[in-house]
C-alpha cells in the first residue's frame, strides 16, 4: 500500500556539546538556511540537548552551549518567522515518542551504529544507556513531526537508515502506514568536511588538534593561520576535477572553497588549476574570513541579550509542539495507550 501524502516538512539538529566547526556550518546550518529559503518545505530546527547529556555535560556549560547554538543558527540566516527553532528538551513528545521506539528497535540494529562504536570504544560496559539507545530518540526527533526530509552532512547518514527502518517497522508491527519513510538529504560540495591537518579524517570539534579546524568562533587571524597551515601535497592544484583523485587534502580545499562560494569544484578548479597552494591558500583563507566574520560577530550580539534568545525558542517549541502533540497522541492511540479523558 502506497504511503498516505505526507506535508513536505524538514527537521534537523545539532548537539549543542560547544564548539562548532566549519563543518557544521557548510555541511549543516547553511544547507538548513537553503531549505528554509526554498519555500518548498516547512522547516523545524532543533539543539538536541537530550543527546548532548548521552555523555558527561556540565550544566552551566550545556546552558551556555545550547543559547550559543541558537545563535549560531540566528545568525547564520535561520529566521524564527520562518522556522521554527527550539530546544529538543522543551516538546516533551520527543523523549515520550523515543520510549515507543525505544521499544521498536531492536538491540543488533544499535549496536551496529558506527557512532556507537566510535563514542563508546573499548569501554562500552561504561558508557551511558542513552548513548546507546541516541539513534532511536533521533528517530524520534525525525518521526514526531513526520518529518519527510532530513538535511545532514554525511556522517549522520547511517542513523537516517536506521530511521527508516524503525519508521518501518513501527508500520509493519501496527498494520499502519503512519510513519513517513523519511529522505536523508545529503547534498552539496561539504557533506563531508574534513581534518586540516589529515584529510582522512572528518573536520571534528572533538579532534585534539585545534589547528584540524576552523571554529565558528576563530578570529580572521586564526583562521589565515589555520589554512595557512593545512596539510597539502606538494604539486599545484591540478587542472581537472578528476585529478583531485587521491589527493585527499587538496581535495578538501577545493571542497571548502566551492562551497563557501557557492559553486561547484570545477569552477574553482577553472579558477585555480595548475596554481600553488602559495597561491590558493591565501584566497580561501580571505573568503572563509568573509563569510565566518559576520557570523562571528552577529552570534556575540545575539548572545549579550539572553531574554530575547530564550523568547525566540519559547515561540519555536509552542509550535513545534503544535505539530507534535497530535502524533504522539495518534501513536499512542495505535500503541494501545488508553485514552487520557
Ligand atoms: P552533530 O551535532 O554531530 O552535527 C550537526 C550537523 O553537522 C554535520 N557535520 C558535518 N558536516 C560536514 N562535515 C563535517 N565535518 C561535519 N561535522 C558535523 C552533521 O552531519 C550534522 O548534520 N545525531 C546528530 C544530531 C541529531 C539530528 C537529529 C540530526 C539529533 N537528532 C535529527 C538530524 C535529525 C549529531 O550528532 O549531529
Amino acid at each position: 500500500m502506497p504511503l498516505p501524502a505526507f506535508t513536505p516538512r524538514i527537521l534537523s539538529g545539532i548537539q549543542p556539546s560547544g564548539g562548532l566547526t566549519l563543518g557544521n556550518y557548510l555541511g549543516a546550518v547553511s544547507r538548513f538556511v537553503e531549505m528554509q529559503e526554498s519555500g518548498q518545505y516547512e522547516t523545524l530546527y532543533c539543539m538536541v540537548d537530550l543527546h548532548a547529556i548521552t555523555v558527561w555535560q556540565d550544566p552551566a556549560n550545556l546552558r551556555h552551549n545550547t543559547r550559543e547554538l541558537a545563535a549560531f543558527y540566528l545568525a547564520a540566516g535561520i529566521d524564527p518567522a520562518k522556522s521554527a527553532l527550539f530546544a529538543q528538551s522543551h516538546v516533551p513528545e520527543h523523549a515520550q515518542l523515543g520510549w515507543v521506539l525505544n521499544c521498536v528497535a531492536r538491540m543488533g540494529w544499535m549496536g551496529r551504529m558506527t557512532q556507537w562504536k566510535d563514542k563508546a570504544g573499548k569501554n562500552s560496559e561504561n558508557a551511558s544507556l542513552g548513548l546507546f539507545a541516541y539513534p532511536a530518540l533521533m528517530a524520534a526527533d525525525i518521526l514526531i513531526y513526520h518529518a519527510t526530509h532530513v538535511p545532514v552532512g554525511e556522517d549522520q547518514k547511517q542513523h537516517l537508515e536506521l530511521t527508516r527502518d524503525i519508521a518501518a517497522k513501527f508500520n509493519n508491527d501496527y498494520g499502519v502506514e503512519f510513519f513517513p519513510i523519511t529522505e536523508p538529504v545529503i547534498e552539496g560540495t561539504a557533506t563531508r568536511v574534513m581534518s586540516l591537518r589529515d584529510g582522512s579524517k572528518k573536520m571534528s570539534k572533538s579532534d585534539p588538534s585545534d589547528m584540524a579546524r576552523i571554529n565558528m568562533s576563530d578570529d580572521a587571524d586564526t583562521i589565515a593561520k589555520k589554512i595557512r597551515k593545512a596539510k597539502t601535497d606538494p604539486e599545484p592544484l591540478p587542472e581537472t576535477v578528476e585529478g583531485l583523485e587521491g589527493r585527499a587534502e587538496a581535495r578538501n580545499l577545493v571542497n571548502i572553497y566551492a562551497a563557501l562560494a557557492g559553486v561547484g569544484p570545477e569552477n574553482v578548479i577553472a579558477e585555480f588549476g595548475g596554481q600553488q597552494f602559495g597561491a590558493f591558500k591565501p584566497r580561501l583563507a580571505e573568503l572563509a574570513v568573509e563569510e565566518i566574520a559576520p557570523i562571528t560577530g552577529e552570534m556575540h550580539r545575539l548572545m549579550a541579550d539572553e531574554a530575547e534568545l530564550d523568547r525566540i525558542l519559547a515561540q519555536g517549541a509552542a509550535h513545534a509542539r503544535g505539530i507534535a502533540a497530535p502524533i504522539l497522541e495518534d501513536t499512542f492511540r495505535i500503541v494501545g495507550m488508553l485514552p487520557r479523558q
